[in-house]
């Protein structure tokens, strides 16, 4: 059980669906992922799909896959109420220590260029920016393609 300086960070469960939704929602909107999609990443990457919990409560969810050249960072969201607290800096060390631990040496993101706050959390973790890509989103928004090398 954690509390909301010690996030519990553990892998995703079948039974924390629900609630990994409902931050979706809360933080993406109309372009928040599907059911179908959470599923898909449970099965392909069952312990790069993390949850943050805050007193029994999923606060946050991280989600990462294994690519050709490292790892990708897919998706990272927490609850509104729960933001700024370091439970985003949570999520992202316990993934990055997991693909250390597995041999990955470059760690990849997109994120959109508008998204300071993600931005800001990135860069305090290592990673720089190495390519703007406009028109990545629907809607036209640009993206920046983010990485973080591993020593
Ligand atoms: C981005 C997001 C995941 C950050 O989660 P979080 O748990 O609040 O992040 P943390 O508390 O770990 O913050 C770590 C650092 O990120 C930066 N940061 C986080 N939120 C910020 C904000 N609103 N404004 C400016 N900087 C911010 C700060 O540098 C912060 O360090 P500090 O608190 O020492 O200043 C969260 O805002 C969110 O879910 N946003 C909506 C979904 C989203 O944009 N996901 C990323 C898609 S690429």
């Amino acid at each position: 059980m954690g509390s909301i300086l010690h996030p519990a960070i553990r892998a995703f469960r079948d039974e924390d669906l629900a609630g990994v939704l409902r931050i979706e929602r809360a933080s993406f909107g109309r372009d928040a992922w599907s059911r179908e999609a959470f599923v898909y990443y449970a099965e392909a990457a069952p312990h790069l799909f993390l949850v943050a919990r805050v007193s029994g409560r999923i606060a946050g969810y991280s989600v990462a896959t294994l690519t050709r050249y490292g790892a990708e960072i897919d998706s990272l969201a927490v609850l509104p109420r729960y933001r700024k607290l370091g439970l985003a800096t949570a999520l992202m060390k316990a993934t990055i220590r997991k693909l250390r631990r597995a041999g990955v040496r470059k760690i990849s993101l997109m994120v959109r260029r508008s998204n300071a706050a993600a931005i800001r959390l990135y860069r305090s973790l290592g990673f720089v920016r190495t390519a703007t890509v406009p028109n990545y989103y629907p809607g036209g928004a640009t993206a920046w393609r983010m990485r973080l090398t591993l020593p």
